[in-house]
């Protein structure tokens, strides 16, 4: 079971007595604007009481209650109903509506529960790249220098339609060239889409993510820790800066775990890296390498550094 099994609940419990609330709070609002509908009101509640009184004894007075409050109950809606009142809004208006909130459908977790469980994972993994400040539309091809502006162009290209038509079995994609070319940008583009089509999406520093791993591994001694199992779940995992951790037997074997899993399940990886093919083959070996090779598309960015191009531009104004 997820460990944000419990929050998760927490949270639809939440959403429940929010939509409960609601209703309730529109129901009385519209009692409140007229003086008959409050008088209605009163009587029903009234006969309510008795009801519970006679509750149990089910004889004639009980069933004469009954017909009682649904008699005032009708002529209650009819007139809200002249009253032009919207009478829909008395029935909760649930988030989900194929679980009412509940979370589950005959006995099965519904998928509002299981996204809320990998929302809550994905929060705790703490995604701490600078999203907010990459879009496609603040891409400029024009700070590319003439020689490679067509070819950066078409990458720019590649990612917009790779993002819009973006799905869990999308394909994986392999962003390689030096520093300050665009990369993590263009990464970040295509997660903020991903979000905005409801996918949810891991997103950090492969340095970041494997030494998180590596402390949950250690310090628990489990096969699978949670980083892990986020990282593995996530409709989209973009790891950035591939070949600046640490390099050690583990976190190439748990590189290999992240790589082939989400390749047999058929969903999409975006690493970014400072390598090349021929310095990431003898870094993390063939193993590695002949996968991303297979199967995902690689994108080799070329120019000037922007990062410096942009300091440069600052100084000069
Ligand atoms: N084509 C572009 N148009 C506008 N801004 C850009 C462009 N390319 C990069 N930038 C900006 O330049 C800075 C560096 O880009 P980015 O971080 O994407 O480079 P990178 O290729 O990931 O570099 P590194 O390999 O060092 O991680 C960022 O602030 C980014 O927003
Ligand atoms: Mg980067
Ligand atoms: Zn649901």
């Amino acid at each position: 079971m997820s460990r944000y099994f419990g929050e998760a609940l927490k949270l639809l419990e939440k959403r429940r007595k929010d939509a409960v609330k609601k209703s309730e709070k529109a129901y009385a609002d519209a009692v409140s604007s007229d003086p008959l509908l409050c008088e209605i009101d009163r009587q029903i509640q009234e006969n309510s009481k008795k009801l519970i009184e006679y509750f149990g004894r089910p004889d004639e007075k009980f069933s004469a209650i009954n017909q009682n409050i649904d008699a005032l109950r009708d002529e209650l809606y009819s007139r809200m109903v002249k009253l032009g009142i919207d009478t829909d809004a008395f029935s909760p208006r649930y988030y989900c509506e194929n679980c009412n909130d509940t979370g589950f459908i005959k006995g099965k977790k519904c998928k509002c529960l299981l996204m809320l469980e990998k929302e809550l994972a994905l929060k705790r993994l703490g995604n701490t790249l600078p999203i907010e400040k990459c879009d496609f539309e603040n891409f400029d091809t024009s700070l590319y220098p003439e020689e490679c502006r067509e070819h950066m162009t078409d990458i720019f290209g590649f990612c917009r339609a790779y993002a819009y038509s973006l799905h869990k079995k999308s394909s994986s994609i392999l962003m390689t060239g030096n520093t300050g070319l665009g990369k993590t940008h263009l990464s970040l583009s295509i997660v903020k889409t991903a979000i905005e089509k409801g996918l949810s999406a891991a997103y950090g520093s492969a340095q970041n993510f494997l030494s998180k791993i590596e402390n949950e591994h250690f310090s628990r001694g489990d096969e699978r820790t949670d980083t892990l199992d986020t990282l593995l779940d996530a409709d989209l995992l973009v790891l950035d800066d591939l070949g600046t951790e640490f390099s050690s037997a583990f976190v190439n074997s748990t590189i290999y775990c992240i790589i082939n899993t989400r390749l047999l399940a058929q969903n999409p990886t975006i690493i970014s890296t400072n390598l090349g093919l021929e310095e990431l083959k003898s870094r993390y070996g063939d193993r590695i390498l002949s996968r991303i090779m297979g199967n995902y598309d690689i994108l080799k960015f070329d120019g000037r550094d922007i990062r410096v191009l942009k300091r440069i531009e600052e100084f000069n104004c």
